[in-house]
């Protein structure tokens, strides 16, 4: 259930600020009434306020007055404030202030119902944009996670069914670069929270002491660099999801913090004293074994029970190597995009090399070695030269590298020696001599004359 919508009403005359106070809640705010700016203050720093809305006539300050020293403390608090007719001035300065609206007294019902519905409505609108904004240059739907064999396939199968439902706390447990955060955005994308925040943290970037106020926010004067109240990860994120990553490296006290968000829903602010509650969904990543990890008393159970009642598990590449050229082709595709090539696909031989490489950094490896292969040398086709050194020596086939020669007991004929690598030159560079003779460090003509010497011409 999404809260209700706080509004902060401050009004010198306490029969119209009744009146005011009853009109909005008819309408399904939550609405408190206060008759001085002293009292919004006060509030504002032990309170989760949505709108403010002020009387310009208030009996310490002027309502002006109390919006610059809000806008001291809070610079995205949406405020309505009424003036008296005629104060052209106080407008223009209040509007210089940011204030969301200027309402001319003596104001009409539905007018003001209707400011306050759009000056919450645009402060949902300005998250979703953002929203929208920090996802545009790149779309995170399922269809976006590419691969078909039965493991992933399996896995996609559970990312619909967790994206349809109501589950609260998903965790993503795999290999670095297995595609762990891609799935978290999927899920969100798939989700009827799609256009609501999706906020990620790393925890294990974030130092510890910061890592708090990241997620829970802090009041004004919470501690020294607090200078202005900040809201955290879980109240942007209202009516969204929250992404957090590399979960296995949080502190002990941290865990502590999450266990009671997980569990209730609720948290506070750093240096604040009221109870935020807020409608979030979870999802958590790491690449830790949590349960070595809870062995290990690293990770709390209690924790890691909350955080994995619905589990994700995303295998590794090697485990799925039919992928791969699937994958290849959707990178190469996305790199011909980015840098403007027309790289038309991957040759046999370059295609085997990456079926058999053990990928320990997985897809993510995968992408960074087509990406480096069309930046920097492919034309056409991705060849064999356009792999990594390492990862050709590495791969079955080249493996018998002249360093690692043995001679057999028995003996060799060293010419059979010559035949064999100049046959696998060949094979490697696909039939182009001139890339064979340089796998060789031959010159042309030397390898031309062995070739002929070996019938391969
Ligand atoms: N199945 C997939 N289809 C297409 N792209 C993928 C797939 N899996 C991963 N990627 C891409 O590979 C890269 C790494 O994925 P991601 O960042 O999600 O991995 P991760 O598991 O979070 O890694 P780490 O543990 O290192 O943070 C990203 O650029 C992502 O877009
Ligand atoms: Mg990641």
């Amino acid at each position: 259930m999404v809260r209700k919508r706080q509004v902060l009403l401050v009004d010198e005359d306490r029969i119209r600020g009744q009146a005011v106070m009853a009109l909005l809640e008819e309408q399904g705010f939550a609405v408190t009434c206060v008759h001085n700016a002293q009292a919004v203050l006060k509030r504002l720093d032990a309170e989760v306020v949505d709108l403010l809305l002020v009387d310009h006539q208030l009996p310490d300050i002027s309502g002006l007055e109390l919006v610059r020293r809000v806008r001291g403390q809070d610079e995205t608090l949406n405020v309505i404030l009424i003036v008296p007719a005629h104060s052209t001035d106080t407008v223009v300065e209040a509007l210089r202030l940011g204030v969301f609206e200027c309402l001319k007294r003596p104001c009409d019902a539905d007018e003001l119902i209707l400011t306050v519905g759009r000056a919450l409505e645009t402060d949902q609108l300005k998250r979703q944009v953002e929203q929208l904004r920090s996802s545009s240059d790149r779309d995170y739907g399922i269809d976006k996670i590419i691969g078909n064999s039965r493991a992933l396939r399996q896995v996609l199968e559970v990312i619909r069914k967790i994206a349809r439902s109501e589950a609260g706390t998903v965790l993503i447990q795999g290999e670095s670069g297995t595609g762990k955060e891609l799935v978290a955005r999927a899920i969100h994308c798939e989700s009827s929270r799609a256009n609501q925040a999706f906020m990620a943290i790393n925890c294990s970037a974030v130092p510890e002491t910061l890592l708090e106020s990241e997620l829970m926010g802090h009041e004004k004067g919470a501690f020294t660099d607090a200078k202005v109240l900040k809201k955290g990860l879980f109240e942007l994120a209202d009516g969204g999801t929250v992404f957090l990553d590399e979960i296995g490296d949080m502190s002990p006290t941290m865990q502590v913090k999450l266990l009671r968000v997980l569990e209730e829903r609720a948290f506070r602010r750093v240096g604040g004293i009221r109870d935020i509650q807020v409608d979030v969904r979870i999802i958590s990543a790491t690449n830790r074994d949590l349960v070595r990890a809870m062995e290990e008393e690293a990770f709390r159970s209690d924790l890691y029970y909350r955080i994995g009642v619905i589990p994700i598990h995303l295998p590794p590449l090697r485990e799925r190597r039919e992928d791969i050229p699937l994958l290849a082709e959707h990178f190469i595709q996305y790199f011909n995009r980015e840098f403007g090539k027309q790289v038309r696909g991957i040759s046999r031989m370059a295609e085997k090399i990456l079926l058999e490489y053990p990928w320990p950094g997985n897809i993510r490896e995968l992408k960074n070695v087509i990406e480096r292969a069309i930046i920097l040398e492919c034309e056409e086709r991705l060849l064999v030269e356009h792999l990594p050194r390492e990862m050709v020596g590495k791969t079955v086939g080249c493996q018998a590298g002249p360093l690692n020669f043995r001679l057999p007991p028995e003996g060799i004929d060293i010419e059979d020696v010559e035949r064999e690598l100049i046959r696998q030159a060949l094979e490697l560079a696909e039939g182009n001599q001139s890339r064979a003779a340089k796998l060789l460090n031959l010159g042309i003509d030397a390898l031309r004359y062995r070739m002929k010497k070996f019938d391969f011409l």
